[in-house]
């Protein structure tokens, strides 16, 4: 496995894959990397013939008291994992190299991401889709790949790729979860060994909703109910059950379910969803 670390040396080695007539998949990253990160790196090796990933911790998708100062560095033991799953190439831009021009941006995101997280972190998703363009122009894949855990993330990617890189695929992977049903994320990092006990109850939470949902309990009742429940230990910021293909409320249309919900355990933000069927 190269590490690049120029967008020159990046850039020559996928040009000679590609003129070989081979396909390049694309995991971009924040490091930090956990079992859920290697779900995508595994699918990319799957679907592709060169697997490129990215780590960058892109300072424009955090707001001013958030943690862009604290976000976990780990490069070396990502770079270990990275070599033992025999990836082809790892990029670690520079800031100068993603924004030449300086932080500022016109990017707004719009409507599916001024909602759920886009409400409480905002700006967040304008930050998140500037440096997916960034690093989409500069590596050109043929699909990139991302986790379901950050599900509209997932969602305002799709769409920005869908405007701008029509020829990438996106593809994205299932959470992958702790025995105890936490969800894997690099900010797991930050919870106590008590808090550590306490989070699973979000995603034991969630599967109750969606149970309540299958047995027909309105909407209005189940979240009212859940929000309850989970304010004993944590402090929710939403908890939503919407159609998992617009985010807005569910309709006789609706043909996929998304329980989305974040939530604070202490000073760690936490976020969850179960995305399922109508039925
Ligand atoms: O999900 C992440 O790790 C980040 O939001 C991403 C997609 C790498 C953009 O910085």
């Amino acid at each position: 496995m190269k590490t690049h670390t120029t967008i020159q040396s990046l850039q020559s080695a996928i040009d000679s894959w590609r003129s070989q007539g081979q396909r390049i998949a694309f995991v971009p990253t924040m490091g930090g990397l956990h079992d859920g990160h290697l779900s995508l790196v595994a699918l990319a090796k799957q679907k592709a013939d060169k697997v490129i990933v990215s780590v960058f911790v892109n300072p424009t998708q955090f707001g001013e008291n958030e943690d862009f100062d604290q976000y976990p560095n780990t490069l070396e033991q990502d770079i270990a994992l990275l070599e033992q799953h025999q990836i082809d190439g790892l990029y670690t831009p520079s800031i100068e190299q993603i924004y030449p021009q300086g932080l500022d941006s016109d990017i707004k995101v719009g409507e599916v991401g001024d909602i759920l997280c886009g409400a409480s972190r905002p700006g967040h998703f304008d930050g998140v889709v500037q440096v997916v363009r960034r690093l989409f122009e500069i590596v050109k894949p043929n699909m990139a790949i991302f986790g379901q855990k950050d599900y509209q993330q997932l969602l305002v990617i799709a769409q920005m790729a869908a405007q701008y890189f029509p020829e990438i695929e996106v593809l994205s992977q299932p959470t992958i979860r702790e025995q105890d049903g936490l969800a894997m994320s690099t900010r797991n990092q930050y919870l106590s060994i008590d808090e550590k006990k306490i989070a699973p109850r979000l995603y034991q939470a969630l599967l109750q909703t969606k149970q309540d949902y299958l047995d027909n309990t309105p909407v209005e009742v189940l979240t009212n109910r859940v929000k309850n429940t989970l304010s004993k230990d944590f402090k929710v910021d939403y908890f939503e059950v919407l159609d998992a293909n617009t985010l807005k409320q569910i309709t006789d249309n609706t043909s996929k379910i998304a329980i989305l919900c974040a939530v604070f355990l202490g000073s760690t933000r936490l976020i969850d969803n179960i995305i399922f069927n109508k039925g």
